[in-house]
This record gives structure tokens, sequence and C-alpha cells, in this order.
């Protein structure tokens, strides 16, 4: 398993380019298993995840290639079914199940399961799809979902922790190809949630409000084929940010987009971290001293849950206590005691981690748990003096596109150690 190798301590300077998003390009490459003409996705970034999801389409029937940025997938005859061995690698495969309902009005899919930073139900996604007149059958592990005709109809996909994102995408993809106006009330309002409907409005779908927590679908009989640009990454733009501050560094990020980032930007300001905009770049700098910050995760436009780890990694290094509270995933602080192994004070108490700001952090050798762990642990390793090695990077790879390498060009001193 590859590791990374951080030599500490030197501040961040350059300027970044920002990939396309992870979890908008999931649902937008399973939106093309709903027509059977050609469909072509620009700046698709380079993931195993999204290797994955191509894999994932290509079992299904469809092909599919991606290079340079650009995926061309066809899915002219597909089947409804996809097995543990696929789903099980990628909780967000999950978004296939919307897709295969809408049009072939069959779906058997693997039930995912729970993985390391929650129990991750998907009694939402089901509750929704038997709105639309799904049968719902749980067998052998496998959830099947069929239905005669996909009939409109209005559903609340409001949750114990709030709306879900990827339940949202999927209610939106089957209702698209079904009959009459189908009403998604406490709907996601994340951005990816919103790219999936330019996306499914530019295959000829019929979906208002989306980035709203109303979203109103009017079912059409059929999709096109249909071009699509997926937007910036705004976690990993959120992610350089925080590396930015937390080396005492000066980056540009460029092709973000600031407007999708306002918890973030609104707490780094208020740790002392100076952010400026100019269209579609984002200056980031530290002021001086960094000052402790109150921070909550929330739905969108609340602060990320993607970003909690990294932002306790920052605030880990600022003087004063500060305290970090997760609402959406019950066990998302995994973090908490590699972040100790680095010389960090962080004591979890219920929903909340207390951290005592201001230790020096030295380096160590860290085990990632999950993605955005794993970039907490590389924010905190760039700020620590010594050597950390980042082990278990392939939680990395799965979200982040060459993060070693953009690192570098910021003037990191970070290696991959490849293992055979
Ligand atoms: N929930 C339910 N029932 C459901 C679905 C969700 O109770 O049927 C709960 C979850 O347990 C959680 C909350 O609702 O407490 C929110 O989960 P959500 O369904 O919104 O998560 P998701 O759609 O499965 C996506 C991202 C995650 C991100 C979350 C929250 C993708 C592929 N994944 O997951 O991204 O953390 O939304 O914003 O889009 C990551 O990129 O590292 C990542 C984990």
């Amino acid at each position: 398993m590859d590791s990374f190798l951080i030599r500490g301590g030197v501040p961040l300077r350059g300027t970044v380019e920002i990939s396309g998003s992870k979890n908008a390009a999931l649902p937008i490459m399973a939106a093309t298993l709903l027509t059977s003409e050609p469909c072509v996705i620009h700046r698709l970034p380079d993931l195993s995840d999204t290797r994955f999801m191509v894999q994932i389409l290509q079992s299904l029937g469809a092909s599919a290639t991606l290079e340079k940025g650009t995926l061309r997938v066809q899915a002219r005859r597909i089947k409804g079914y996809a097995d543990y061995e696929l789903v099980r690698k990628m909780r967000g495969s999950i978004c296939i199940a919307g897709p295969l309902l809408g049009r072939l009005k069959r779906a058997r899919i693997s039930l995912p399961g729970g993985c390391i930073i929650g129990a991750r139900p998907i009694n939402l996604h089901l509750k929704g799809f038997a709105a639309l007149g799904a049968a719902i059958r749980i067998e052998g592990g496998y959830v099947e979902a069929t239905a005669r005709k996909i009939k409109g109809a209005s559903v609340f996909l409001g949750g114990r922790a709030g709306p879900t994102v990827l339940g949202t995408a999927n209610v939106m993809m089957a209702a698209a190809l079904g009959e009459g106006i189908t009403v998604i009330e406490s709907a996601a309002c994340e951005p990816e949630v919103m790219d999936l409907a330019v996306f499914l409005n530019s295959m000829g779908a019929r979906i208002e409000g989306a980035g709203s927590p109303t979203i109103t679908i009017h079912g059409v009989r059929q999709l096109h084929g249909a071009e699509h640009e997926v937007i910036p990454d705004r976690i990993e733009t959120a992610t350089f940010a925080i590396a930015a501050a937390a080396t005492s560094g000066d980056i540009t990020l460029r092709g973000a987009r600031a407007e999708h980032l306002r918890a973030v930007l609104d707490k780094l300001q208020e740790a002392n971290v100076a952010v400026d905009r100019n269209g579609s770049e984002l200056r980031v700098r530290r002021r001086g001293r960094l000052k402790p910050v109150d921070v909550t995760t929330l739905p969108y436009s609340g602060f990320p849950t993607d970003v909690q780890a990294q932002m306790m990694a920052l605030l880990a290094l600022a003087p004063g206590i500060s305290i970090i509270t997760e609402r959406i995933f019950e066990s998302r602080f995994m973090h908490v005691s590699e972040l100790a192994r680095l010389g960090a004070e962080i004591e979890i108490e219920g929903p909340s981690a207390i951290v005592k700001g201001g230790k020096k952090l030295s380096g160590a050798p860290v085990m990632a748990s999950d993605l955005r762990a794993s970039a907490a642990l590389v924010i905190a390793g760039l700020a620590a003096s010594g050597v950390t090695q980042v082990n278990r990077i392939y939680h990395l790879d799965r979200g982040y596109e060459q993060m070693d390498r953009k690192l570098r060009d910021l003037g990191a001193r970070i290696q991959r150690v490849e293992e055979s």
C-alpha cells in the first residue's frame, strides 16, 4: 500500500488548478444510463472512484472511456443488476439505482452497508422510490426496486441528520423519466445536486428548484444525449485553502467557485486567514497568528462534513480552544487519535471535539482511515516539524486528483512511496 512521506514546515506558495468535483461527477456519470444516446462529460476528475464508476457503467453494458478528463459514455442497452463485488468497493455507487429504475423500471443492487464514518443507511432513497410507485424487496443482501411505471408523487426526504444528497439525486433521476409531476420536499441543496439537475435538463429533463429544498420534476418520456462540464470540487478547494493557512502560506486557487464555499471561507476568515476573490481565482494567505473558532457541520449551505477533519488539523495549530461539532456522520472522528500522534490535543465529548490548539506538531507515522481524514493528516504533516508518513493513501487517491503533485508544485516536500 502506497504512503506519503512529508517533510513539514514549508509554507505553500504558488497557484493550484482545482479539479472537477468527485461528488458531482459520480451521479452525473450514473445519469448517463438514462439515455441510449452518447453523452460527453468534461472536467471529470481522474480518481480511483471515477475509474471505478467507469467500470460499473461498463459492467451494466454501457461503452465508457475516460481520457484526459473527458468521459464518453453510451448506454445503448443496459442491464438492471449490479452485484456486491462492484457496489461494496464504493458506497457512492448507490446512485446507479435511480437511473436503472427510471429507465428499466427495475434495479437490483447489493446493499452498500456502512463505512468507517457512519452507518450510512439508504432508507430515504427507498422511501423515495416507493413513493414513485416502486415495490421494494430486500433479500440476500440485495435491494430490488420494481415498478410497472414511475408515477409522479410528493416525497419528503428529510432524515435524522437532514436531507440526503445521493437520495435526492436518486429520486430526481428516477422521476425524470416518470409520468406526471414529482415534488421532493426537504431536498438536499448541495451544489452537486444542482449540477446534476443542470446535466439532466440538458438531456431533456424538466427539473425546477434544484439547489433549494423543494425540487419539482415534470416527468418526460425520453432523455437524449448531452455534453456537460462538471463543477469545480469545493472540497478540494477547501482542502488546499486550509493547507495554505496551516503552513502560513500564500496560494491562489484557480478555477474555484467561492460561492459554493461561503461557510468554509467565513470560518477561515474568523480564524485570521485572508481570503481574496478575483473571479474564479481565490487567494488564501495567513494574516498572522491563527485564532480558535467553533465549527458545526450542517447540510449545505452550512459547514460541510467533508471539510471537518481538515479544519480540525488547522485548529489544532490555533492557540486557544475550538469546538468542532459533527452533525452529519456519527463516527467521523477517526482522525482525532492520529492527529494526537502528531502532538495535537483533542478530546471527544459526544458529537463534539474539543481542540486545545497551539501545540507544536511533530512528524510521526500515521494511518489514514477515510478520504477526508487522510487529507487532514496530510495538512497536519505539512505543518509539523520533521517527517510524517501517511500510510494507506489509497483513501486519498479515491477523491483527490494528484494531490502529491499539486502540493509539490506549491513547494511542499512530499513524496509518494510505492509499495508492492
Ligand atoms: N441518511 C439517512 N438515510 C438515508 C440516507 C442518508 O438517514 O437514506 C443520513 C446519513 O446517515 C447521514 C445524512 O443522512 O447522517 C447525510 O447523508 P447523505 O445521504 O447526504 O450522504 P451521501 O449522499 O451518502 C454524500 C457524499 C459524501 C458526503 C455526504 C454529506 C457522495 C458520493 N458522497 O454522501 O461525501 O459526506 O453526501 O454531504 O456524494 C466524501 O466525499 O468524502 C463523502 C463521504
